[in-house]
């Protein structure tokens, strides 16, 4: 399988993932087969993809007209044998090792021995999930970032069965649709970006325990400084133009001063045991209340 012979996509999960990963195909031009365990949860995600592509449309990214051709190429089923005309499937259902070995193992029994089978697991182990394939050489992990509407990142992970063609097309593909797909060598707990992202809110939230400054203070200066250099460079890029023995030097005197706390995020598990999640219960670091989390930027 290469990316000129994927013409249909199968989508299984229409939830917050599936839905924007269903979209984002479409919107490409691909026909799309949304699968998913019943109708409730089809039309919850054909809801959400109305609701995207008007706001798409209402903020000139997509014209008025375009919204019924992108969603005529949706079709929805909750048969899982619609699959066997799919080139490329994409999984976005619950993070649960064991539902996503039934469901692949289930939709191997459909589908061509070449068809490129994409997990957007958070986080699980590929190698283990494709233990219940006959052919694990074309399973691979595609981790899309929420929201997959609008965030750029897939990183595109092998299993240890995984074939460098497996990969390739799923980059290909990936980037044909207006991602930027970025391949890992290996799987590892978080893959790379989650293990960034927790890495700096460790460090934050220990800051702010520490009493050296507020929430407030900690987004500002990640905001005004962090966020603009990383946005553009990358961290390691940063490195070495500000020169490498400068970092080193900091090195020598800081990391051993940094949170190396392990285990469960103390002050994480404090907010949620209070029940304050953030914007969805009203109250997390911040006050949220009245706030519906739109125009944020
Ligand atoms: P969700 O709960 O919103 O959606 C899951 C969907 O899968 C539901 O509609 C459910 O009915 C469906 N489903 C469950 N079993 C099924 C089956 N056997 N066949 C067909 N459909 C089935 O979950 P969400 O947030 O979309 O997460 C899905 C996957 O994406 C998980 O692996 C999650 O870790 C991953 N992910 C989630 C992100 C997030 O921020 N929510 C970000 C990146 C990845």
């Amino acid at each position: 399988m290469n990316l000129t012979t994927i013409r249909t996509i199968g989508n299984l999960g229409a939830g917050t993932m599936g839905h924007a990963t269903a979209l984002q195909f479409a919107m490409a031009g691909y026909p799309v087969i949304l699968v998913d365990q019943n109708n409730e949860a089809l039309d919850n995600g054909m809801a959400l993809i109305k609701k995207d592509l008007h706001t798409f449309a209402d903020n000139h990214i997509i014209e008025d007209e375009e919204v019924a051709p992108i969603m005529a190429r949706i079709t929805t089923t909750t048969d899982n044998q619609a699959l066997a005309k799919a080139d490329f499937i994409i999984e976005s259902v619950v993070e649960n090792v064991s539902v996503k070995k039934q469901v692949w193992a289930a939709t191997e029994q459909i589908i061509r021995p070449d068809t490129i089978c994409a997990t957007n697991t958070s986080g699980l182990d590929p190698t283990e999930i494709a233990t219940v394939l006959t052919h694990p050489e074309r399973f691979v992990v595609a981790h899309f970032w929420n929201p997959a509407q609008l965030m750029p990142l897939v990183e595109v992970v092998p299993g240890e069965a995984t074939a460098q063609a497996t990969v390739t097309t799923t980059l290909a593909l990936l980037n044909k649709i207006g991602k930027h797909a970025v391949p890992l060598q290996k799987a590892s707990l978080g893959f790379v970006g989650n293990r960034i992202q927790l890495a700096v809110l460790r460090e934050c939230l220990h800051i702010v325990n520490q009493g050296i400054a507020t929430p407030e203070a900690v987004d500002d200066i990640v905001k005004y400084s962090l966020g603009r250099r990383w946005g553009i460079l990358g961290p390691i890029v940063s490195a070495d133009l500000g020169g490498l023995d400068v970092f080193d030097n900091i090195s020598k005197y800081l990391y051993a001063d940094l949170s190396n706390t392990t285990g469960e995020d103390v002050q994480l598990k404090a907010k949620v045991d209070e029940g304050h999640l953030g914007l969805k219960t009203g109250q997390g670091f911040y006050d949220w209340q009245g706030h519906d989390g739109a125009k944020l930027v």
